[in-house]
């Protein structure tokens, strides 16, 4: 491999590898159409590319050290023959970017999440033989500069929203995307024109904290994420509307009555708990009792009676010990999950709870996490089995393994699978027929339009 310092090829192809969140795949899908707009062509599978973006996660896990061995790999052409050039994108280049130049002489570009509009200009520089950090935050900047979505899948992500304020003990977030910041109302409708124009039919509204979107609609009023969802509920062509990822203090009766209200909005509400103990919620400073959760998502329900309800949960916070982890399985009965997310705590650098006491041993937390799995596990095949026999309409977004089989998602965010003459991005109306673990199977009577 060339040293870094000196003149390099102009890449041709690329590849950009996203870990972490759904913000991460809209991210990458974003560099993806930068980089195809410099003429790079996304490399062809089992292909070796000319310019890898790793694009990162900070959240959980030794991330940074995951990078260094994928970097070293690449290097060192264990990953493909050739080495190519690298870019670090995502939260570890923000939060470890100077780092990641010391360390890693191989790496040409570390681009934050804030940043990454700028690839193309740090992309020449890296040809001229030049290393380039760009770890900014001006907010929105970025999404003005990006290039206008050309082709959509079935299922669109669209980012109305960035950065947490929340400071929750345990979380990098705040840190490595920086405040709350909402992009404008108007923007945000015009974007999704544009996605259903270029083939979305589903458009799920992302944000790390995205009932925290806030904005003046076009007579410049006031309006929350629930004027929103209103605003898109009127976009021709558009389906299905969904949100993600929500925190507890943000809701407002406005969205809870949008669930009941706004045929478009799906039946799904993702929203994140953590721990069902009040001193452990406390410590996390999550701004919520467990009781306050339940409460909250009784009112949801009472909107939305079939409503699938989501979540995220963390084992082993510092401290927590098993009577308090006792009441986290207890909430998992009482809020009976479609499905939910959970995870080993995982001390991340700078955060409040990384130095707290009681760090809980890895055993004790590897034994949580499967009691919780467990349980999560038994109600999502609960909810599976009741949705049989139900009529729904599925919107397809894959091809199945087998010859004519396609794969979709109910509007409880299910996967469906059913045989026939159809195509991707159809809306099919289908009864569910069989239960399985994660997923359904349907028996397709006919296409519905959007
Ligand atoms: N350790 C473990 N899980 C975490 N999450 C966030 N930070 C941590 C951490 N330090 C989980 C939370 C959050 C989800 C996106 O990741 O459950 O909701
Ligand atoms: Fe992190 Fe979510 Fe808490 Fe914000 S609300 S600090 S993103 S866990």
């Amino acid at each position: 491999m060339k040293p870094i310092d000196t003149p390099q090829d102009a890449p041709k192809t690329y590849r950009v590898k996203s870990f972490g969140c759904q913000m991460n795949v809209y991210d990458g899908e974003r560099m993806a159409e930068l980089l195809d707009e410099q003429g790079i062509a996304p490399a062809a599978e089992g292909e070796d590319a000319d310019l890898v973006v790793l694009n990162t996660c900070h959240i959980r896990e030794r991330a940074a050290e995951k990078i260094y061995s994928d970097i070293g790999r690449l290097t060192k052409g264990k990953t493909q023959k050739k080495a190519p050039m690298i870019a670090v994108a995502g939260c570890v280049a923000q939060a470890e970017g100077e780092e990641i130049m010391k360390r890693a002489p191989s790496v040409s570009m570390v681009v934050g999440p804030q940043a990454y509009h700028r690839l193309p200009s740090m992309l020449e520089r890296a040809v001229a033989g030049e290393r380039a950090t760009d770890t900014d935050m001006p907010p929105i900047a970025k999404f003005d500069a990006l290039p206008k979505r050309r082709k959509s899948a079935p299922s669109a992500f669209l980012t109305v929203q960035e950065g947490c304020d929340k400071f929750c003990t345990y979380c990098v977030v705040p840190y490595t995307r920086g405040m709350e910041i909402s992009r404008p109302y108007g923007d945000l409708v015009r974007e999704a024109r544009g996605l259903v124009e270029a083939g979305a039919k589903e458009i799920t509204l992302l944000g790390q904290n995205v009932s925290a979107w806030s904005g003046e609609d076009e007579k410049g009023r006031p309006v929350g994420l629930a004027g929103l969802i209103r605003a898109l509920d009127c976009v021709e062509g558009l389906a299905r509307i969904r949100y993600t990822t929500s925190h507890p203090a943000d809701m407002d009766d406005d969205l809870i009555s949008a669930h009941g209200e706004v045929p478009k909005l799906m039946p799904y509400l993702h929203l994140p708990v953590q721990s069902g103990n009040d001193r452990v919620l406390k410590a996390m400073n999550r701004s919520h009792s467990a009781d306050g959760y339940l409460r909250l998502l009784e009112r949801f329900r009472n909107a939305r009676p079939d409503l699938a309800i989501s979540g995220d949960f963390i084992v082993g916070f510092p401290g927590e010990t098993d009577a308090e982890f006792e009441d986290t399985l207890r909430i998992v009965e009482e809020v009976r999950y479609a499905q939910a997310y959970s995870f080993k705590y995982s001390p991340r650098p700078g955060t409040p709870a990384a130095t707290m006491n009681g760090q809980v041993p890895l055993e004790v937390m590897d034994d949580r996490l499967q009691r919780l799995q467990s349980a999560i596990g038994r109600h999502q095949i609960a909810f599976n089995e009741a949705s049989v026999g139900k009529t729904c309409e599925v919107l397809i977004e894959r091809r199945g393994k087998l010859k004519g089989q396609w794969l979709g998602k109910t509007p409880w965010l299910q996967s469906a699978w059913f045989e026939g003459d159809y195509a991707l991005g159809d809306l099919v109306k289908a009864d569910l027929v069989e239960a399985n673990p994660s997923s359904m199977r349907a028996m397709p009577l006919e296409t519905v339009a959007a």
